[in-house]
């Protein structure tokens, strides 16, 4: 159809907002509470342009076009109005920008900037200051910072199918709040942090870890361990400036030493361990009839979702622990064992691309090596330790590297330290939606059936689909797995299995967009072309890497040679296995 904006009549098809065919004639207009994907409550009015025979302005992010449609995005009267609209929310928000977590990564900021403001004309409406919620052990959310945009609400309902917050009262008393404002720490949200990763200001932010590591790092009595997640490393180079999707796995390596860190090591290795607990685990469950489906359990925000509302189908969880998990317990027994080190001095600190790892981390069974040690060292109470210390998000540690002045782009290329740092191709893909799947393919089917895959590409359990599924065949044994991402598709998953019609044998599911490279942790933006970007480099880091199965990692052959002596022995139960709990609503 024919439509004309600011005097240019344009092509454009059927069916678009005028804030999409105006993109298509290379015009941004502003917005903020649209999200693409997420968010189209229409209510922050940023967007609005004037159509001709329309006595009001429009808001594009919601309004069709129609054939012969004139619109104008320019005018005196647009400017004014987007000013005036952006100036009313202004008027109750905090001018921190110097000392917020946002600064310069900030929508409202920068639309402020863009929108060429230069004075305030209102006062502040809202009588009361809003207190911070700081309940939960992966996110701070602070009202006063909140401009109502309804993206969170949106984001936790439409893509999790939680609804753990929306907006309560009217007018001057609007906010965003949890049920009876109880806390995100205590109603039933996930700590996904997909609405930290969505929001366009600095009101919802991962709870901050990175004075408890700088404190760590400048004690010489510690020896601080550092293990980054597969999605680490294609968003990094994001959150330093460099192109969406950037692989600089071993330019990350070498910016970890230079913060201090005693040594960096790879939890990429223990999601190889994990595949080989988990498959041992998904055959012995085969074999001996034991629960099916089996759902993989690395994702702690599925995790907690399954607990809080799904508790009668947790004998399907995978008693496996999470990569990061297995890391600290390895790290405070195997590693602390085989170099001498007093394990109440070590401090493992992860970085993830997960907001719930902060939550995960503090489980109180996550405490495995405490106790390997307890009888042994005789050691009491007051000495007690966690597996892992502190969890940092890709942000935080983007956050450290400013800090210190480490211009990124410019770092050498290093290599992880040995011997909790090899890893293989298998490990790498876990950053991805349908990785953890594809990983266990590649040892399940060679363990199961004694023979040498053909083809370790597992293709249709990849890309972006809600949902995927594959039937493999495990010489003779035809089995159907699913995989799913976003908690809205895992739900699905759950109902067939609870009403006793899932026809699949094994399941992988991860909390977020993407898995691990859309985890909450991430670099903001965060969107579905960049996860795309960032997919693309981790099948590129799995296709170029020197072995590709799990189950032929060096290191972890040593691993059960001189520590845990076989997958799923008595070793492996205290240290890398874990239990769940039923949580309320
Ligand atoms: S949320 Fe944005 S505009 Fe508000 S204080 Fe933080 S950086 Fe500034
Ligand atoms: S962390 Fe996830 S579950 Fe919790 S409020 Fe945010 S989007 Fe919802
Ligand atoms: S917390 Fe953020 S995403 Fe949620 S309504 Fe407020 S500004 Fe929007
Ligand atoms: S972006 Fe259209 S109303 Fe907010």
């Amino acid at each position: 159809m024919q439509i004309t904006i600011n005097g240019q009549t344009i092509d454009v098809q059927d069916g678009l907002t005028i804030m999409d065919a105006c993109a298509i004639a290379g015009i941004d207009i502003p917005s903020l509470c649209y999200l693409k994907d997420v968010s189209s409550n229409a209510s922050c009015g940023i967007c609005v342009v004037e159509v001709k025979g329309a006595r009001s302005l429009l808001r594009s992010c919601i309004t069709q076009i129609t054939e012969g449609m004139e619109i104008v995005t320019n005018s005196q009267r647009v400017m004014d109005a987007r000013r005036m609209n952006l100036e009313l929310l202004l008027a109750n928000h905090p001018q921190d920008c110097l000392i917020c977590d946002r600064n310069e990564n900030c929508e409202l900021q920068q639309l402020t900037f863009d929108l060429g403001m230069h004075g305030m004309r209102f006062v502040r409406t809202r009588k009361e200051i809003l207190p911070k919620d700081e309940t939960s052990a992966s996110l701070v959310r602070d009202p006063e910072k909140c401009i109502l945009c309804g993206r969170c609400i949106a984001v936790c309902r439409e893509v999790q199918s939680v609804q753990a917050i929306d907006f309560s009262g009217r007018g001057s008393k609007s906010k965003v709040a949890t049920f009876m404002d109880l806390g995100l720490g205590v109603v039933a949200c996930t700590s996904c942090g997909q609405c930290a990763l969505v929001c366009p200001t600095g009101a919802i932010t991962e709870k901050s870890s990175i004075d408890a590591v700088w404190k760590d790092l400048h004690n010489h009595e510690k020896i601080v361990l550092v293990q980054t997640a597969p999605a680490i490393r294609v968003g990094i180079g994001e959150a330093m400036g460099m192109p969406y999707g950037s692989l600089v796995t071993r330019q990350m390596v070498a910016g970890l030493r230079k913060l201090g860190f005693s040594k960096v090591f790879d939890t990429n290795f223990t999601a190889d361990l994990t595949i080989i607990e988990e498959g041992h685990e998904l055959i012995k469950r085969i074999k001996t009839g034991g629960v099916l489906p089996m759902i993989t359990s690395c994702s702690p925000g599925w995790i907690k979702f399954i607990e809080h509302f799904y508790p009668k189908s947790l004998p399907h969880l995978s008693t496996c622990k999470s990569p990061q998990q297995m890391f600290g317990a390895v790290a405070k027994t195997y590693y602390a064992e085989k170099t001498g080190l007093d394990p109440r001095n070590i401090i493992v600190v992860s970085v993830m691309p997960c907001t719930a790892k902060k939550f995960e981390a503090r489980r109180p069974e996550m405490d495995s090596a405490f106790h390997y040690w307890q009888a042994k060292m005789n050691l009491s109470d007051a000495d007690h330790f966690y597996d892992v210390d502190h969890v940092l998000t890709t942000r935080e540690l983007a956050r450290m590297f400013k800090e210190t002045g480490i211009e990124f782009a410019h770092l050498p290329e290093e290599n992880f330290d040995s011997p909790l740092g090899e890893s293989t191709g298998a490990a790498v893909i876990f950053g991805t939606t349908g990785g953890v799947m594809e990983a266990a393919l590649r040892t399940a089917y060679e363990v199961y059936t004694g023979k040498t895959l053909a083809n370790i590409d597992f293709n249709a359990v990849r890309g972006l689909n809600g949902i995927k599924e594959a039937e493999v065949d495990l010489d003779g044994t035809k089995i159907k797995v699913a995989v799913a991402h976003t908690l809205k598709n895992a739900r699905k998953l759950l109902d067939e299995i609870e009403n006793g019609t899932s026809p699949y044998t094994f399941i992988e599911v991860m909390t977020c967009p993407g898995g691990c490279l859309g985890g909450g942790g991430q670099p903001i933006p965060t969107n579905t072309e960049i996860r795309k970007m960032r997919a693309e480099s981790i099948y590129y880091e799995d296709a170029h890497k020197g072995i590709r199965k799990s189950h032929e990692n060096p290191e972890i052959h040593y691993l059960y040679k001189e520590f845990l002596l076989e997958p799923l022995g008595e070793k492996s139960h205290r240290l890398l296995h874990t239990k769940y709990i039923e949580r309320k609503n």
